[in-house]
């Protein structure tokens, strides 16, 4: 593989705790991860990003970290973790980390120190700012800095007794947000990168980069001013000279309300800051400005409109990231799929339309399988701050939403739906563990799981492979240019890439009726790639797609 290997790669994220528990805690671990091995290098995949495992007191399962140089307990130990990452060398698959460096945990030494005195050295460490009317110290109760809301709901500034002042916390308080702009703290963060990498980590997956440099003023308006700050490509351009240009790895950044314009920077294919950019507006589709929390569809033809922006304006420019999945959002079977007998089917039209578009594709544990959404009734079942802290404020606090309808938003929405625990078999506990997990598992794992989808010949998991493999393949799937068909059309899907004298058509049925299509002349006589149901051979003039069908051709 040359020095863009992950142009070509496919990564594989695991959230650890739902992965596969190797000790019988009812939470995943390294070990279980170990243990899997076999089954990713089957499935073809190249790399692996795994979600925070880092010394953490979990408020938000280890996007909250206290040592960045420590495994949690929970997870395993150093030795297990220089184990998995020797093993996963030895087959050839590489290994990400989360790189978690907008905020610590509040119980991070460094916060510790800074909260402990105005004149503690790591006071900078942090941002501390005295309320509206001055510090509330034996004064008057002062309010926030500025209106903001964090992510999770509540202010997104903390007051702190010991000092009179508060800190700020964009996501929430047990969350506070790391200064970047103290070049100590720079440093340590350096430092602390350079120990990974020197493991022999294959690179990092960047928690919330895009908002690392703050707007100093604090202006009144929302958590999103911090997006793409006056110095974020100067800090990431100090951090690629400094750290990243000496390895030979790959950088991801969780990009938070990045533009077009402003990924062709971070994601420059000169390499002067980030390898590629994880964007979110095709997963904003089904929110609005302030929240999420609705029952509001995904909606189509914008959904084709951003996906096809993105091709296209970062073609020749940047790297995209393609992904439906990730521990952040629902299962996209369930979104934009069907949880019953299209289900299969769904998933793997779900997967052809990314997997074929230009970018570096993510698979989310279970996507592979087909996994759905949590089948939640309760609040009691759900464990994900964000979600707990929004049926608070929404149903208890501002009393906007009746507890039924906040409970279908949840079932709906929560990240909780792809957290539940990964399904290896029909067992008790899905194989997972041998004792009931830290969150319910899908009692749908009885049909749906690995052990199941790996034996059989038509399953998702093989369609994955075949997916995976076809990349490795076939150039025009990494270097062809894209078009999008049909912009209006409210059902189908139809893309065509074009490399030299190569061309693709992938065609996808969003819907659950029968669709007929016309292919563009030059297109006659393309032969089939791959589908999901049957379909002409070589394509000549219309055809007929059914319910969630898909289907890719190939001309030379
Ligand atoms: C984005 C992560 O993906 C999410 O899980 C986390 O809660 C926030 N950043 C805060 O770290």
């Amino acid at each position: 593989m040359g020095k863009d290997w992950w142009k070509k790669a496919v990564v594989y994220q695991i959230y650890p705790r739902s992965f596969c528990d190797s000790n019988g805690d009812g939470i995943g671990d390294l070990n279980g991860i170990t243990s899997k091995l076999g089954y990713l290098k089957e499935l073809g995949v190249d790399v692996l990003w795994i979600s925070p495992i880092y010394q953490s007191p979990m408020r938000d399962n280890g996007y909250d970290i206290s040592d960045y140089r420590a495994i949690n307990p929970e997870f395993g130990t150093m030795v297990d973790f220089d184990r998995l990452l020797k093993e996963s060398h030895a087959i050839g698959i590489k290994i990400v980390m989360d790189l978690v460096v907008n905020h610590s945990s509040d119980k991070h030494p460094w916060f510790i120190e800074s909260r402990s005195s105005r004149d503690n050295p790591k006071r900078d460490y942090y941002f501390w700012r005295d309320g509206k009317n001055g510090s509330s110290l034996g004064g008057p109760m002062s309010s926030p800095p500025n209106n903001w809301e964090a992510w999770f709901s509540g202010p997104a500034w903390t007051l702190d007794e010991t000092t009179g002042q508060y800190y700020l916390n964009l996501f929430s308080p047990y969350q506070p947000d790391l200064n970047w702009e103290n070049p100590a703290l720079r440093e340590e963060i350096y430092s602390m990168m350079r120990f990974w990498l020197d493991k022999g980590i294959d690179g990092f997956r960047m928690d919330v980069i895009s908002c690392i440099s703050k707007p100093l003023d604090f202006p009144d308006g929302t958590v999103r001013l911090c997006a793409n700050g006056p110095r974020v490509h100067e800090f990431l351009q100090e951090m690629r000279n400094t750290v990243l240009s000496h390895y030979d790895i790959m950088s991801v950044g969780e990009n938070a309300c990045v533009t077009i314009d402003e990924a062709k920077r971070y994601a420059n294919n000169e390499g002067t800051e980030l390898d590629m950019v994880f964007h979110f507006e095709h997963m904003e589709l089904d929110g609005d400005e302030t929240s999420k929390w609705n029952d509001r569809k995904i909606d189509f033809i914008k959904l084709k409109t951003v996906l096809a922006r993105w091709q296209n304006g970062l073609y020749g420019y940047a790297w995209n990231s393609l992904y439906w999945c990730n521990h952040d959002q629902p299962r996209i079977v369930s979104r934009l799929g069907d949880e019953g007998v299209y289900r299969e089917k769904s998933a793997k039209m779900l997967a052809a339309c990314i997997h074929f578009m230009q970018g570096t594709p993510y698979v989310y544990q279970g996507e592979e399988l087909g996994m759905t959404n949590a089948p939640f009734t309760a609040l009691e079942d759900y464990r994900d701050l964000e979600s707990i802290n929004a049926y608070n404020k929404y149903v208890l606090e501002e009393k906007l939403y009746s507890k039924e309808d906040m409970l279908k938003f949840l079932q709906l929405k929560s990240r909780d739906n792809a957290r539940t625990p990964m399904h290896w078999n029909d067992g008790p506990f899905a194989g997972f563990s041998d004792k009931a997990s830290w969150i319910m598992v899908n009692p749908n794992h009885r049909e749906i799981n690995a052990a199941e989808q790996v034996r059989r010949g038509d399953s998702v998991f093989a369609y994955y492979q075949t997916l995976i493999r076809l990349r490795k393949e076939m150039d025009i799937i990494t270097k062809g240019n894209f078009e999008l068909l049909l912009p209006d059309d409210p059902d189908l899907f139809v893309y065509t890439r074009q490399h030299g004298q190569e061309s693709l058509l992938v065609i996808c049925n969003f819907s659950r009726c029968e669709k007929t299509f016309s292919p563009p002349e030059s297109f006659n006589g393309a032969k089939l790639l791959l589908s999901n149901e049957e379909v002409p051979e070589t394509i000549n003039g219309i055809t007929s797609m059914g319910p969630f069908a898909t289907a890719a051709y190939y001309k030379k």
